[in-house]
């Protein structure tokens, strides 16, 4: 992506839920047998703990690219090949409408076929193999485990930031996961993905200048996808305008008039990522995966 003057933001994080989410996998990881993440397709890179790899040891891993009904689907399609790339196990899920769901319980089965084995030959027939599901907050953790369990087995659709125990759910005789939720926050040194989790609702958005977050989306969708504000808001975006120039354009062309010659752009930014969020701006994802950047 070009490089964008963006305005500043200021985001702030808690460093203390990262140490008890660290904690709280670590602790648990010796009762698991693979680790499923669950990413917000959009934004796979951001909406992951950078620590995982870590943290996650040599275990099994499942990368769950969820949301890919409002992602785009040649991006999303790139970062699973980047995720394989990388050893990882992945499956794209829309878990609100149940799409690719269904693959997931075969996909464990055929990444723990070795485990399972030494289980039998062990003599522990029976012994369900367990996964730890884990996600940043909102990502649809809940949502995707009850679609998997087939019944509503973990609470889906809290506010960001409120975290509730772990719990273990039975999926059939052979599978247990382990749900963890809102425990992985992300971690963000940047205002990129700052932004970007803001911009998919991961952050609280109430905390955030609105305004600006409106802004600076605007720009990423001017360099990504200058069509979908073509389509949406029926106007050319100016090369040379900054974000809060752009949201004006797009106010004018909505009628959002506060008084003669002056818009309200603070409500085309509500709208603007509020309509993001609905998926009526088409499926755009916000990041790429980089094929050329090779692991240390
Ligand atoms: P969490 O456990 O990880 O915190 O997330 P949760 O399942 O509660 O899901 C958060 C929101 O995301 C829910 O919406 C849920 O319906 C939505 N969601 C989950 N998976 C998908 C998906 O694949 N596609 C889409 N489009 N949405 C998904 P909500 O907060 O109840 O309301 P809303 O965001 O739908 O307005």
């Amino acid at each position: 992506m070009e490089n964008i003057a963006y305005e500043k933001m200021n985001i702030q994080w808690f460093p203390g839920h990262m140490t008890k989410a660290q904690r709280m996998i670590e602790e648990n990881l010796k009762m698991v047998d693979a680790v499923c993440e669950i990413l917000d397709a959009r934004i796979p890179g951001a909406s992951r703990n950078p620590d995982i790899d870590r943290l996650a040891g040599d275990k099994p891993r499942l990368v769950i690219l969820n949301r890919i009904d409002l992602a785009d689907p040649e991006i999303t399609a790139r970062w699973k090949k980047y995720f394989e790339g990388r050893g990882l196990s992945v499956l794209e899920t829309d878990a609100k409408s149940g799409k690719g769901v269904n693959s997931f319980v075969p996909a464990v089965k055929k990444l723990l076929d070795e485990k399972l084995r030494s289980y039998e030959a062990k003599g522990q027939v029976g012994r369900p193999l367990r996964v730890m599901i884990l996600g940043i907050p909102n990502v649809g953790k809940s949502t995707f485990i009850n679609k998997v369990a087939k019944r509503k087995a973990a609470a889906a659709g809290d506010k960001p930031g409120v975290t509730r125990g772990k719990q273990w759910i039975n999926i059939d005789r052979s599978l247990d996961l382990l749900d963890t939720p809102g425990i992985l926050w992300p971690k963000f040194d940047s205002q990129e993905v700052g932004e970007l989790l803001a911009i998919t609702n991961a952050i609280k958005s109430d905390v955030l200048d609105k305004e600006s977050l409106g802004a600076n989306f605007m720009l990423r969708l001017r360099s990504m996808y200058p069509q979908a504000l073509i389509q949406r808001y029926k106007f050319e975006p100016d090369p040379e305008a900054n974000g809060f120039e752009l949201l004006e354009q797009a106010a004018k062309k909505r009628g959002f008039l506060i008084s003669k010659g002056e818009y309200d752009i603070e409500r085309m930014a509500n709208t603007l990522l509020g309509e993001y969020h609905d998926g009526k701006l088409g499926r755009l994802s916000l990041e790429e995966p980089d094929e050329r950047a090779v692991d240390a």
